[in-house]
């Protein structure tokens, strides 16, 4: 089936949403769509979500009452929803139940649920369930948490997951506030994207606040074993208790970054800033959840030094939850900013020297995907602005996004000067606050407020080049380290007969041990691989990243003593950015195709659906 509904999103905030809060300038009501989204919200749009639900551990299902408030077009007849393999029990219009449909199943969208209402509905009621294919779900058995003893669930809503969960409007621009009374067995805590408790009750029953309009992909769960601690007045970490300490220390300057972030672009809008460490088959490397940021346990490396994770999605309460990009067609909105944004707190709190290397190693890697997607196919994919039609949002998912979005911004911000560009920056984030952007609006905020407003001519057609083209223009920015030059050198004094254990590698970075491993020429021996080993313990590297890389190597070169610790982590991790790479290599490799295989047959049970969803095709795995 071809999908031809779109959603209309009206640009306009609506007004309640914004209740207590200083009301958002845009008041355009100029409509944009969405193709990701079946709502209608131009003729009825949600504004307030009030969510009952009892978490069912035993059956793996949540039986929900979503309570959605509504503002309607004078002419309104029906509101439309997201939803994804719910089971809708019934539907109320204000008390009375209501008959309503739900369209076909789209494998990315779900179903449409349509409820007939007039132009007076406040609200309508939905009752419902979540089923075994809810997508953005993933139910732990004990066994896979770090503590053992208790069953674990965590949600990722985004792009278009929170529909498989709670019947919503699913959509970027669509912002709403909501509330939640939420039943969860009573040795467990149940944490969402809102004001949280910091301990579990006897009741097991929690209560959530939202006050800001978010969009749907915000939309977050977890509940299990979890503890709090605090690490500044307005910060906090929630981990499983054998994880508290470590994370506790891992996130020390914590309210050091937040004062830094709003040093640069303003103060930070949502109250509280927490984080929560899930167990490791969470599949990304954090999710900006406002309030709290959800994250993998691999960023413990137990040295600080992969932090800038939480720069990220600190970084994301401006760029991306304050200011969100209009559909997923404009996600480099989201990411290429929240990249430029990490970057600039990376190198206020530890200099630019340290900012460069992450710089670096984002532009090697962007530069080589730019590569693989111009020869697989994709090359349209490498322009900023995206064409998703009918295609899984998740496509969009790229190093264009992150790395290319943050060159762009660099390259204004080298074009115009640190200081013009900040007070633009600025400007935006308060300007737009609450609200959406799409790529053309930014465009033309840029004209206005960056080079009109000083004075200077804006290029567009280098601008558009940076949009509209595939790869990246000639003239690009191209991050350089210093200390990378001296990397290379040590791997030039190995490869021409130093011993490792000569070589002058004191007081490295993990930025610098990761270049050093990406830079591993391809013929270098088993033996070579052997020496490195012993002499610097990659194999045993408490840095994931430093890790996923060696292990990359260690399949290129079937160095095969680190096998066991590539089984082990892929048994036991399910983040999608270290699991593609392994098994990508593993895949193409001469030693390894058949231990991908079978590798996978054990691990998949541990991953959770977004990561299955990349790998099943690579695999070759029939469900
Ligand atoms: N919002 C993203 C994660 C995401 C993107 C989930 C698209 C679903 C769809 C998050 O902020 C992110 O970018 N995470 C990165 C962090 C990294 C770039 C520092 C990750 O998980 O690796
Ligand atoms: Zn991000």
């Amino acid at each position: 089936m071809k999908l031809k509904i779109v959603a209309l999103i009206s640009i306009m905030l609506p007004a309640c949403a914004m209740e207590g809060h200083e009301e958002s300038k845009k008041t355009n009501k100029e409509t944009i769509m969405d193709q990701h989204s079946y709502a209608k919200p131009a003729e009825s749009v949600v504004t307030h979500l009030k969510w009952d639900a009892v978490v069912d551990f035993e059956n793996k299902k949540i039986d929900g009452v979503a309570t959605l408030h509504l503002k309607n077009d004078d002419d309104a007849k029906e509101v439309i929803l997201d939803t994804k393999a719910l089971n809708i029990e019934k539907v109320l219009v204000g008390k009375k139940e209501v008959k309503f449909t739900l369209g076909e199943a789209d494998k990315n969208l779900g179903s449409a649920l349509t409820i007939p209402i007039k132009s007076s509905t406040d609200s309508v009621t939905i009752y419902y369930s979540t089923s075994e294919g809810a997508e953005a779900l993933q139910w732990l058995t004990p066994m896979q948490t770090a503590g053992k003893k208790h069953p674990f669930l965590f949600t990722q809503s985004q792009a278009i997951l929170a529909r498989s969960w709670v019947p919503i409007q699913d959509s970027p621009g669509i912002r709403f506030t909501y509330e939640a009374d939420v039943k969860v067995p009573s040795e467990l805590l149940a944490l969402m994207s809102a004001e949280n408790p910091q301990e579990k009750n006897d009741k097991g029953e929690y209560h959530f606040v939202m006050d800001r309009p978010i969009p749907a992909y915000l939309l977050a769960l977890s509940v299990g074993d979890l503890e709090f601690e605090p690490i500044g007045d307005r910060s906090g970490v929630y981990a499983e208790p054998s994880v508290i300490d470590a994370a506790a220390y891992e996130f020390e300057d914590l309210e050091e970054m937040i004062s830094a972030a709003e040093s640069l672009y303003g103060p930070y809008q949502w109250g509280r800033y927490d984080l929560l460490v899930l167990p490791p088959s969470f599949p990304f490397g954090g999710m900006e959840n406002p309030k709290l940021t959800f994250a993998t346990p691999t960023i413990l490396a137990g040295d600080k030094s992969l932090t800038s994770l939480v720069a990220h999605e600190l970084a994301h309460s401006w760029s991306g939850n304050l200011v969100t990009n209009a559909t997923w067609n404009d996600f480099w909105l989201n990411e290429g900013f929240t990249v430029y944004f990490e970057n600039r707190i990376m190198e206020k709190m530890y200099g630019r020297d340290f900012s460069e290397m992450e710089a670096s190693l984002a532009y090697q890697g962007l530069v080589a995907e730019i590569d693989d997607m111009k020869n697989n196919g994709s090359g349209d994919d490498t322009k900023l602005k995206l064409d998703l039609s009918n295609r899984n949002p998740d496509d969009g998912v790229t190093s264009i996004a992150y790395d290319k979005g943050y060159l762009f911004l660099r390259s204004q911000e080298e074009k115009v000067g640190r200081e013009k560009f900040d007070a633009f920056v600025k400007d935006y984030f308060t300007s737009n606050a609450f609200s959406v952007m799409t790529t053309e609006e930014f465009i033309d905020l840029l004209d206005k407020n960056l080079y009109q407003k000083n004075g200077l001519t804006m290029d567009t057609a280098k601008i558009n080049e940076w949009i509209y083209n595939p790869g990246l223009p000639a003239d690009a920015p191209k991050p350089t380290s210093d200390k990378f030059a001296k990397v290379d050198e040590q791997m030039s004094r190995f490869l021409t007969e130093t011993e490792a254990s000569d070589l002058d590698v004191e007081g490295w970075s993990s930025q610098e041990w990761l270049h050093f491993v990406r830079s591993i020429p391809a013929n270098l021996t088993k033996d070579q691989m052997k020496a490195l080993d012993d002499a610097f313990g990659f194999t045993k590297s408490g840095n994931s990243e430093v890790l996923t890389e060696w292990l990359v190597q260690s399949i290129r070169h079937n160095y095969e003593a680190s096998f066991d610790e590539l089984i082990h982590f892929l048994v036991n991790t399910g983040r999608r950015k270290f699991l593609v790479p392994l098994y990508q290599e593993m895949v193409n490799s001469e030693c390894c195709a058949s231990m991908a295989t079978s590798i996978y047959a054990t691990a998949r049970p541990n991953y959770h659906f977004v990561s299955t969803n990349s790998l099943d095709e690579l695999l070759n795995y029939n469900k």
